[in-house]
């Protein structure tokens, strides 16, 4: 509780970014994007610490660890800012100093799926159980941050007021020049071909599979045990093929993240 207070009053600052996702929706992606464009795509410095040291969890609390708050105190202006918080539980204080904020959304399909799996290597999470019983859990919306669906659908609804970009998973699959380049648009930042092909190289799956500051690898094994399962482990849109997905849950689970473009 005392340590949700300290998220509750932290003070944004009107020139944080804030990065929001449901949790496995590419958050680390889109971090690592974000932090090639602050350096100008110079991969070496992005290379100075980890992701989590370099974008900041800001609830993350966790005995072992300095809380995310605690953290982002010490961190100079401009801050990159990560929240996997639902929208009504964003601190005001982002609100207030109109944050620019960037959303990243991916399918429910492959979140339920990443997110199984980051269950059993991720030591602070429950044991999920088998794959049948996770499923239900987080359709019935009983796993860390609550339901998917109410998370893309309520931060959807709030970029109609505030300066969100709202992106996609598969978009950034599909055509991540293209992507990037809205990401560079909204920042307002030069658009640089050279740069942005550093970008493209930097932040590809093979990349930073293979990188220790951004595949997670730089976090103790009793936190995350990677033997279990890799945090960077397919980074695709499932075929269908390796998980059985019964009849029951066909609809929620098949229901794209792009419809939220066409029904608002
Ligand atoms: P999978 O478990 O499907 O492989 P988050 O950072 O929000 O925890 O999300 C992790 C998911 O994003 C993992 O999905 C990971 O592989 C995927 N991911 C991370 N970097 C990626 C990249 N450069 N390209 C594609 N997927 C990526």
């Amino acid at each position: 509780v005392e340590k949700w207070a300290q998220v509750e009053s932290f003070q944004a600052r009107p020139d944080d970014l804030l990065i929001s996702t449901y949790p496995k929706s590419g958050t680390t992606w889109i971090s690592e994007i974000v932090d090639m464009i602050y350096n100008d795509g110079n991969e070496e410095k992005c290379k100075r610490d980890a992701i989590f040291n370099r974008v900041p969890f800001m609830e993350m609390s966790c005995p072992g660890f300095v809380s995310g708050t605690e953290q982002l105190a010490t961190v100079p202006s401009p801050r990159l800012v990560k929240t996997h918080l639902p929208v009504q539980l964003l601190p005001v204080s982002f609100w207030e100093q109109d944050c620019k904020m960037i959303y990243f959304a991916r399918n429910a399909k492959d979140v339920a799926v990443s997110y199984y799996h980051f269950y059993q290597m991720a030591k602070m999470h429950p044991d999920p159980g088998t794959w049948d019983e996770f499923l239900g859990t987080f359709m019935a919306g009983k796993v860390a941050y609550g339901s998917w669906y109410d998370h893309v659908k309520g931060w959807w609804e709030k970029k109609k007021a505030y300066q969100i970009l709202y992106m996609f998973y598969e978009d950034m699959k599909k055509d991540p020049k293209r992507e990037i380049e809205k990401v560079l648009q909204f920042l307002g930042k030069e658009r640089k071909e050279e740069m942005v092909n550093k970008i493209l190289h930097h932040t590809s799956f093979q990349e930073m599979k293979k990188n220790p500051t951004a595949n997670y690898e730089m976090m103790p094994t009793w936190a995350m045990d990677h033997s279990v399962s890799p945090f960077m482990r397919k980074g695709k849109r499932f075929t269908g093929k390796a998980n059985k997905i019964t009849a029951g849950t066909v609809f929620y689970i098949l229901t794209p993240v792009q419809d939220f473009r066409c029904t608002t």
